[in-house]
């Protein structure tokens, strides 16, 4: 009735999307010729995040960030071990010792990918030991003694930062070049009972989290104000490095068209 042909109005259906789940996790992806989901990150990290999953509680905080900076600044900084003695002497620092990476790591600058997965990795540093009277009230992820870190590119940071006794996330969306909503997420391992102390970590854990990485935001923000400046020129770090890599990989190989998921030649 409305000058539409049957065979168009036979067609007619909801858009579908790529959908996979891992664990507590739901992977949508918008493209139309959607990448398996073993090819954009690795069965480990896949693995990994479906046994930890099992452990995140079903109560959890989230919020909103506004930072006026470009997402790639927000990745650099998360992504960037040595500026965690610098930008949060009074939060992490006082939790967290630093351990300065070694040159090898300092100086290795050149990256090349041969697989989309190997974008995204994990990260593992020790931690001091640190009872809290609320471990032994949840069934923590087996990492005790160490802080781990997970990042799935591009734009999630997902961290396991209490030794399994809790985890966190942030993940950028950008919206304009200088301006990107972050999702910040916080919840402890699932509680084996209800008691009435949870509501009080989860405040103060959620508080402190956030404070530590509002440090983050201010610092990045301030960075793109000189964007414009000639202090950023060819100063890549170290997730713009990986994200000039992954823009090589595109240029040397047509992805889409092809059935193939690795680079033939650098
Ligand atoms: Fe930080």
């Amino acid at each position: 009735m409305y000058g539409f042909s049957k065979e168009y109005c036979q067609n007619i259906s909801l858009l579908e999307y790529g959908l996979e789940i891992i664990g507590k996790f739901i992977f949508i992806n918008l493209s139309h010729t959607p990448l398996k989901i073993e090819d954009q990150f690795s069965i480990f990290m896949l693995e990994d995040l479906k046994n930890l999953s099992k452990h995140i509680d079903t109560n959890f905080s989230t919020t909103k960030i506004h930072a006026k900076c470009n997402w790639k600044l927000i990745m650099e900084i998360v992504m960037d071990p040595l500026h965690i003695p610098f930008v949060h002497p009074s939060t992490i620092s006082t939790k967290r010792p630093f351990v300065p990476p070694s040159s090898t790591i300092i100086h290795n600058k050149e990256f090349n990918y041969y697989r989309i997965n190997e974008l995204s990795y994990k990260t593992t540093t020790s931690l001091p030991h640190e009872d809290e009277n609320w471990h032994p009230l949840v069934e923590s992820y087996p990492s005790k003694g160490t802080y781990l870190e997970y990042y799935f590119f591009p734009n999630l940071h997902f961290i396991v930062p209490t030794g399994g006794f809790s985890f966190a996330y942030c993940a950028q969306f950008p919206q304009e070049y200088n301006l990107t909503t972050i999702n910040y997420f916080y919840a402890t391992a699932k509680r084996k009972v209800n008691h009435r102390i949870f509501p009080i970590v989860n405040i103060e854990a959620f508080g402190f989290g956030l404070r530590t990485f509002l440090e983050d935001v201010a610092m990045m923000e301030n960075v793109q104000l000189s964007a414009n400046s000639d202090l950023l020129t060819g100063n890549f770090g170290n997730y713009e490095m990986h994200i000039k890599a992954w823009r090589n990989f595109f240029r040397d190989f047509d992805y889409e068209n092809s059935n193939e998921t690795t680079l033939s030649s650098k």
